[in-house]
């Protein structure tokens, strides 16, 4: 079964062939470039660059043969990012879908994003459940429990920002340019042993709930007072020890959930899975983890494509 996937949710134009459970072919186009002078997302623009981008991955896909072969003619199913995402963004990829299953006369999915992020760990592996997700990202921050197939709860959530926002947010009040968790995570990984301490870890109603409002405005306000009273602002140690608090905190919810709720296997998943620190902690916290591979923990196709083979199967 070959599976033709589309992701567009938010600023990544992506394109995705998986065969089975196996990707013959991907190809993806970031915006990032063009919202860093903004320091975030611009919407209006992401959709407008997502059209530009979606025709240049159509001209790719023209060329592209499968066993020598026209792709469409191999591709059972099209599948497309439905939601949740930027709006403007999500209807080029729906747009784009839907023309293409009316062409080529095949069965459409419009499939949910934080879903494919759970999959994402699932690219070119099979899955036992029960699953504990710790997915992460710009957008989201959740805790995600799959008792089944087709079968999951969220058992928490952040009631603020998300993780990845925070990091955003961070690194441009440190003047360290976005998308700001690459660049605190390399700081970090270059002075962690310098800088030990963490900021304090918050709590929230629901033990398996995230709060990440309170460590950003701790660190606000630090550079705050330190720039008003003329003190020099050491930038790693405020970045090392904001990703402290970040893993310490993620860490101590998940051993708590994966107590409650024993998971055959856990899961990280979401654009800040990409992170080595949290990524080390969470190779840690059981004997069964799943890491999506690097190029599928930012938002991609084939992790849409995943799912829907996941849908779709026997
Ligand atoms: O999932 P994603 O690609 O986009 C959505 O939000 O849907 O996640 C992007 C987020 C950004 O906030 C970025 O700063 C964060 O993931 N990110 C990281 C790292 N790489 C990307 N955060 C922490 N550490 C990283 N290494
Ligand atoms: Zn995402």
């Amino acid at each position: 079964m070959k599976i033709f996937a589309i992701e567009s949710s938010h600023d990544d134009t992506s394109f995705a062939i998986l065969e089975n459970n196996n990707p013959l072919w991907m190809k993806t186009i970031t915006q990032t470039e063009i919202h860093k002078k903004y320091g975030g997302t611009i919407p209006e623009l992401a959709s407008r660059m997502h059209v530009k981008n979606i025709l240049l991955l159509i001209e790719e896909l023209k060329n592209l043969k499968i066993d020598n072969k026209e792709i469409f003619k191999e591709i059972d199913y099209i599948a497309y990012t439905k939601e949740p995402g930027l709006v403007g963004s999500l209807q080029v990829g729906y747009v784009i879908a839907q023309s293409m299953a009316q062409i080529y006369k095949k069965p459409i999915l419009g499939l949910n994003h934080l879903e494919g992020h759970f999959y994402s760990a699932f690219i070119k592996k099979e899955l036992e459940f029960p699953v504990l997700c710790l997915l992460i990202s710009g957008g989201h921050s959740q805790l995600m429990h799959y008792s089944k197939k087709d079968e999951f709860e969220i058992i928490g959530e952040t009631l603020d920002d998300a993780v990845g926002e925070v990091y955003d947010k961070i690194a441009r009040k440190l003047n360290l340019g976005f998308p700001g968790g690459p660049v605190i995570d390399k700081i970090w990984q270059e002075n962690r042993d310098l800088y030990t301490s963490h900021f304090s870890i918050p709590k929230t109603e629901n033990e398996f709930d995230f709060s990440f409002s309170g460590i950003k405005t701790a660190v606000i306000n630090l550079v705050n007072n330190l720039r008003q009273k003329n003190q020099e602002i050491n930038v790693n140690k405020i970045a090392t020890e904001f990703q402290n608090t970040v893993i310490l905190y993620l860490q101590n919810t998940l051993k708590k959930a994966i107590n409650k709720f024993n998971p055959s296997l856990i899961v990280l998943a979401g654009g800040v899975s990409a992170n080595v620190g949290i990524r080390n902690m969470f190779l840690g916290l059981h004997k069964n983890v799943y890491l999506p591979e690097m190029q599928y923990t930012t938002d991609n196709a084939m992790m849409i494509a995943r799912l829907a083979y996941e849908k779709v199967r026997k």
